[in-house]
């Protein structure tokens, strides 16, 4: 019994103790995984600070390939990007290790066409191990023959299902071949993964800033090509103007130097007519009346051009102006001129602007002159002066209900010396309406006239 007891006790006891044993390696291992977890998640978190602190290419390749290089003990790592406009071209975006120089040399640039194992992270976007590069069917032969390459795994960088890249590393000569295991290449996925999110980020920073110099080159062009209008422009108003003040001085002058010989024509004519009258007889006495009553149109004519140079020649004096009290003003005067005529006339009160008086009134003595000339047929002529709004502009106008003119002919008004009338129906020289649009033209504004025959005119300016 005693015996039976001490035997059960021994196995008991022999079991026990293999219990323990194997509980004791058990925790050990545990114990062995939890430390290389806790290693692998310490690499991995200072590696995504790097990465969140990186501001360059270089930045990235530094905390990448020293992550992996710490965690894998591996002499050389490499990261190769897609181009962004030819996705199937690799180019090396870094590499650290004493193969350097020989990659940069031979493989700075890769196409995934022809190149079995880049092939295979495109289409399969998963690791690609090549254990024994000098019997997998995957390598260039040649080239691992030269480099003594060994080793080879290559894990794709992949951001939201575009395949930025790859992040790489391998063995050469005599570190012999390697056996990654399944946590080793799942620690590498890892990096390639916090890897994607940053060369994304710095890829879309480049393109953008790529951008942002393209339009301040395009904004710059289009700013030395508006500088290089403006100047075509300032060049030709300085010419233009040069030639219009040639011009002016020139019609000035001929228009000056035409007054003294036609003061003569007249001046002798009458002398003709004084002294030889009755040698002329009666025809002879009518023609040089008419020569007179040529050589006097002239000279009004003459004036008038040369009123029209000095109005366009002077200064302008701009300064706030009531409109309403101009037109009030030539109203009165017209009215004094002609107290019989039975003319309404009404100026209604218009928004103040900014002008020339003197110019402005010359204006409206001229449309209202004209508003007063043209109504002098009708039974009780209507004269407005106001303002409307066209297209938002306020607009101002001369209206009457005289003899208005063919609208057809509307584009002839402002051209000097053109008349729609004759002078047997009504007398003018034409110059009126020219001054005007000349004087509205130099306040940086546009006039225009609408007419019915028979019903009547309206003239709208803007200033
Ligand atoms: N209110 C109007 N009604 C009808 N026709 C007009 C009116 N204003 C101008 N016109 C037409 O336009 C022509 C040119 O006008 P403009 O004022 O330039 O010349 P004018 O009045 O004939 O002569 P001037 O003003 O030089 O004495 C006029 O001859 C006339 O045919
Ligand atoms: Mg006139």
């Amino acid at each position: 019994m005693t015996a039976l007891l001490a035997s059960s006790f021994f196995v008991i006891s022999a079991w026990l103790g293999l219990a323990l044993v194997r509980q004791r390696s058990q925790t050990l291992a545990y114990a062995k995984k939890l430390s290389e977890n806790r290693r692998d998640t310490d690499i991995l978190l200072r590696l995504s600070k790097a990465l969140e602190e990186a501001r360059s290419y270089y930045d990235i390749q530094l905390a990448t390939n020293s992550a992996v290089m710490e965690r894998l003990k591996i002499n050389n790592t490499w990261i190769y990007l897609a181009t962004p406009d030819k996705p199937d071209v690799l180019e090396l975006l870094s590499f650290v290790g004493d193969r350097e120089g020989v990659i940069r040399t031979h493989t700075a640039t890769l196409h995934v066409k022809g190149d079995a194992m880049l092939e295979e992270i495109m289409s399969s976007r998963n690791a690609v191990v090549v254990e024994d590069a000098r019997t997998d069917p995957r390598t260039n032969k040649d080239f691992v023959e030269k480099e003594k390459i060994r080793t080879l795994v290559n894990v794709p960088i992949i951001m939201a299902d575009r395949l930025l890249g790859c992040l790489g590393l391998g063995t050469f000569g005599d570190e012999g071949i390697r056996r990654f295991s399944p946590e080793e290449i799942i620690f590498m996925e890892d990096v390639a993964t916090r890897t994607a999110v940053t060369v994304d980020r710095q890829r879309q920073f480049l393109i953008s800033q790529q951008e942002q110099e393209e339009r301040k080159k395009a904004e710059e062009a289009v700013r030395n090509l508006n500088k290089e209008l403006d100047e075509r422009v300032k060049l030709r108003t300085a010419a233009l103007d040069e030639a219009n003040k040639e011009l002016q001085a020139f019609s000035y002058s001929v228009s000056h130097d035409l007054r003294t010989p036609l003061r003569w024509v007249d001046g002798f004519s009458q002398a003709l007519l004084e002294d030889y009258g009755d040698k002329l007889g009666d025809k002879g006495r009518r023609t040089v009346e008419r020569i007179r009553a040529g050589v006097q149109k002239m000279a009004g004519l003459i004036d008038d051009i040369l009123k029209l140079s000095h109005l366009t020649r002077g200064e302008m004096h701009v300064e706030e102006i009531n409109l309403t009290a101009l037109a009030e003003s030539v109203a009165r005067e017209l009215t004094a001129l002609e107290p019989n005529r039975n003319v309404e006339f009404s100026c209604v009160k218009t928004h103040p602007v900014n002008g020339d008086a003197k110019l402005m009134r010359v204006a409206l003595e001229n449309l209202m002159g004209n508003a007063w000339k043209f109504t002098r047929n009708a039974q009780t002529a209507k004269i407005e002066f106001g303002e409307t709004s066209i297209g938002g502009e306020t607009v101002f106008f001369v209206s009457d209900n005289g003899a208005g003119f063919d609208q057809a002919d509307k584009e002839k008004l402002f051209n000097p010396f053109q008349r729609l009338h004759s002078d047997a129906e009504f007398e003018g020289t034409g110059i009126g309406l020219a001054t005007v649009k000349r004087i509205i033209t130099r306040h940086g504004g546009r006039i225009w006239g609408d007419g019915e025959t028979g019903k009547g005119a309206v003239f709208y300016f803007i200033i």
